[in-house]
């Protein structure tokens, strides 16, 4: 099968960044409406490129795919649904509370956490209330990448448990009395998770190691929640169908390598095989080609106009090189390298002398796995949100809990067991290790580009905050976002593939970053086929499909570019 055989109503697509989950989520939906089933795709991502896909604009409602009835797809947009959250708190007190008290409870309203709950609130109507979805044979949920899946996975629990064990009345995000309603709907969200007649959990991955490892941790992580109808769907498969071309038999022999020894966990799973399509998936003509690879017509690769490639990473080494201190930032889709660009900066500069700080702001820390060798001078670390959160916990129960009685020292605690801490948490340890960039290299490998986003829209309410209230916050907090815009301090490197979503998504990022004041100082295309040389039919012509992507980044998007060849 090339794709996984669906019969539940809810089926969950999730994988470590750029596997492919939207493309065979749609691909899968596209079959189901093509054999006469009504079915509806929903994006969780912050960073959504369902619309590109499926080629159809799309809104938060289900909207009708152009070119083939009967299959509808939505966006939860985290931002329209926080601003309907907060007009649903605020609204009531309208015209009855002074304004004053009406701007900050805004105030309260306009931090990370509310977007994260609404976005969830959205994700659970969908999937715990009937009416949403009425009418609809499947619903499948094309969520983000493993470490925001998760945690959405997670909140109905949290917030269930964090509603009835909560007496103190107040949360960071209002009155308890708004979520309260909530609850009987987070309570049939579990329920229908974790119930293998309605769900069913697709596993995606590439024939990778830390891709198979990472679906391994979310098999594990979903049996702690009960959840276990699952599948392993493995995408991007390559056999190379002449033996000779070096970087063919290399991709074959890696990815025949890692399904031999994909974890134990995994081997059970029924599991579907979906071969590496050399003109990406984008559109409905593309999809197909996923539910059908073997009517797929190899076409000969056409050399298009020749193109001069940009040079490599060394270039831009030298430079950055040259500031003696600073942070640098590798950001961009999941799945496209920025961890082993992060390592592969991190360890030059340290070897040119410097000393140099690599580390991650993605829970899922594969830094830590791309340096594989001791170089003198550079330190590897990350931002560990249990341990983060842990510190912080510590640290405000020291300073405000001292002055409380009992009572209050409950309502505290309470508070701070809410799942929004953890984004406070986090977010101040990535101001201190940015901080560090005063005098030493700090290379900071971000997490994909929705978690990203979400995390520079907190530096920018918190230095609202700053700017509003003079709080004491510390140092480090105060100058991010100053810092994170000075181009003599701070190198964002944006990274892609040649490929449609990657570069699309690239730029939309680069938008959101200009949105932050932030300039991107290079773009970095990764895994070039165009330039391994590779002579193998189906990847050359995946090469000839690079062309006009990397021009566009050349001329269009990037100050300063940097490509890599796919490398054994
Ligand atoms: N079988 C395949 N053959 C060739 N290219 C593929 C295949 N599956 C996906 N791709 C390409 O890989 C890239 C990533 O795919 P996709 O966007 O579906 O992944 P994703 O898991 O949804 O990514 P993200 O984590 O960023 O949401 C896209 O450019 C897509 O065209
Ligand atoms: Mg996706």
């Amino acid at each position: 099968m090339a794709l996984p055989d669906l019969v539940t109503r809810y089926a969950f697509f999730t994988g470590k960044g750029g596997v492919g989950k939207t493309s065979l989520s749609c691909a899968t939906g596209l079959a189901l409406a093509e054999a006469g089933r009504k079915v509806l795709i929903v994006s969780t991502d912050p960073a959504s490129n369902l619309d590109e896909v499926l080629d159809t604009e799309l809104s938060s409602t289900p909207t009708p795919i152009r070119g083939i009835d009967k299959l509808f797809a939505l966006n939860i947009d985290p931002e329209a649904a926080a601003q309907d959250y907060k007009e649903r708190m605020v609204g009531p007190y309208r015209g009855v509370l002074p304004p004053a008290a009406i701007a900050s409870m805004e105030e309260q309203f306009s931090g990370a956490c509310t977007v994260e709950i609404a976005a969830f609130d959205e994700f659970a109507k969908l999937l715990g209330g009937p009416s949403a979805t009425k009418g609809f044979d499947h619903v499948i949920f094309d969520t983000a990448p493993t470490g925001h899946t998760l945690r959405l996975l997670t909140l109905p629990s949290a917030w269930s448990e964090f509603i009835s064990s909560s007496s103190g009345g107040a949360s960071c995000l209002g009155p308890l009395a708004g979520l309260e309603k909530q609850k009987a709907l987070y309570a049939a969200t579990v329920d229908h998770l974790s119930n293998p007649k309605m769900t069913t959990v697709i596993l995606v991955s590439r024939p990778e190691g830390s891709a198979l490892r990472e679906a391994e941790r979310t098999r594990g992580e979903l049996a702690e929640l009960g959840v276990t109808n699952l599948r392993l769907a493995l995408n991007g498969i390559i056999v190379a169908k002449t033996l000779g071309d070096a970087i063919a038999d290399a991709m074959t022999v890696r990815g025949q390598a890692a399904i031999a020894h994909m974890p134990e966990g995994l081997t059970g799973l029924p599991r579907s095989d979906t071969p590496f399509l050399p003109r990406g998936t984008t559109g409905l003509g593309a999809l197909r080609n996923l539910i059908s690879p073997k009517s797929m017509a190899l076409h000969q690769p056409l050399p298009g106009a020749p193109i001069e490639l940009p040079p490599g990473l060394d270039a831009l080494i030298d430079d950055i090189a040259l500031q003696g201190h600073g942070v640098i930032m590798t950001m961009g889709k999941g799945g496209v390298g920025k961890t082993t660009i992060a390592a592969t900066i991190a360890m030059s500069l340290a070897r040119l002398g410097h000393q140099v700080t690599l580390s991650t702001t993605d829970p899922a820390a594969h830094v830590f796995q791309a340096v594989k060798e001791h170089v003198p001078g550079l330190d590897i670390a990350r931002i560990d949100p249990e341990r983060e959160v842990a510190n912080y916990r510590d640290e405000v129960l020291a300073k405000a809990g001292s002055g409380l009685d009992a009572a209050g020292l409950a309502m505290l605690e309470e508070d701070l067991r809410s799942p929004c801490t953890e984004e406070i948490a986090v977010f101040r340890a990535f101001a201190r290790t940015v901080d560090e960039g005063k005098d030493r290299f700090v290379v900071l490998d971000t997490a994909p580009t929705g978690h990203t986003i979400l995390l520079l829209d907190a530096a920018e309410s918190y230095h609202r905050e700053v700017l509003r209230t003079q709080a004491d916050m510390p140092e480090a907090v105060r100058s991010l976002l100053p810092r994170l815009r000075d181009p003599n301090f701070t190198k964002t490197i944006i990274v892609t593939l040649a490929e449609a979503t990657p570069v699309h998504e690239a730029e939309r990022l680069q938008q959101d970053l200009a949105r932050a004041g932030i300039t991107p100082y290079a773009w970095t295309i990764n895994q070039s086929l165009l330039a391994s040389g590779t002579k193998d039919p189906l990847l050359a012509e995946r090469g000839q499909y690079e062309k006009p992507f990397i021009r566009r980044v050349i001329e269009e998007l990037a100050s300063r570019t940097a490509l890599i060849a796919w490398r054994q």
